[in-house]
């Protein structure tokens, strides 16, 4: 069996569980710790080591951490939805001399793009695939013919002159108390401009929402597909596993 193991830091929660690259499955009940306040690199490289520490993580095994943000030569270039003290950070550099481990830093919706084109909705799909997360904020992943091309950011589009995020999470139907039917507009909004940039293949939507997806995602119109994720919210930290075992494979 080959294991990775895959950290998942988000706004709310941070996740981690050894995974069986085969599969794609968890070979251990995952553990979810509430992501600290003030969410500075201090206080998240913390829990990031007691996930370690609980699974008793052998040195030898690759870690992958996901990140709410853009991840450029392992530097995180700006971040919406955790402390501003990221900006700037060196997050593989932080998190080795913490966790003292090999580890790399994505981007959580890349990651999430790539759990998904392994074992799950984008499998063996040819062309551009689009695969969002729909959360606290709007991740997106550019795959082509099974290769990911990093960093899209498009939850960050323009729409209505704000960025997409504000306008489609699936933070803001909760805040502002949408309709399903109000927020699919929304959505339709938001895929409608995706789909006439980049003609796409197949959309796949993630996020723990998507679990709700007869909700919506019938209501959309396209000019392809567009599915809901099948790993839901373990997304995350199987392609952040997956993609550090690719890594230091060589
Ligand atoms: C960030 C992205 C991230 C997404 C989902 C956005 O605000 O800019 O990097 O993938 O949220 O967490």
């Amino acid at each position: 069996m080959t294991i990775a193991f895959g950290i998942d830091i988000g706004g709310s929660g941070i996740k981690g569980a050894p995974v069986n690259l085969e599969t794609g499955e968890f070979t251990d009940d995952r553990l979810r710790i509430v992501t600290p306040q003030p969410s500075t690199p201090e206080t998240v490289a913390d829990v990031c080591s007691q996930l370690i520490d609980h699974f008793e993580v052998p040195k030898d095994v690759p870690i992958g951490i996901t990140f709410p943000a853009p991840i450029k030569h392992s530097t995180v270039r700006f971040i919406a939805n955790l402390d501003q003290s990221w900006t700037g950070v060196n997050v593989t550099a932080l998190m080795q001399e913490r966790i003292g481990r090999r580890c790399i830093a994505v981007n959580d919706a890349d990651a999430a793009g790539v759990a998904e084109t392994k074992f799950g909705a984008a499998k063996n799909v040819k062309g551009l695939v689009i695969a969002t997360t729909l959360g606290t904020g709007i991740g997106s992943a550019l795959i082509n013919d099974g290769t990911l091309i990093e960093n899209s950011e498009l939850g960050h589009l323009k729409i209505r002159g704000v960025s997409a995020e504000k306008l489609a999470a699936a933070q803001i139907r909760k805040a502002e108390k949408l309709s399903w039917d109000e927020w699919a507009q929304r959505l339709q909004e938001y895929y409608s401009y995706l789909d006439m940039l980049f003609s796409p293949d197949l959309f796949v939507v993630g996020g723990g929402v998507s679990k709700k997806h007869d909700k919506f995602l019938p209501k959309l119109e396209l000019s392809c597909p567009i599915v809901p994720a099948e790993l839901r919210n373990s997304a995350g930290i199987v392609g952040g596993a997956a993609l550090a075992y690719e890594y230091f494979k060589s």
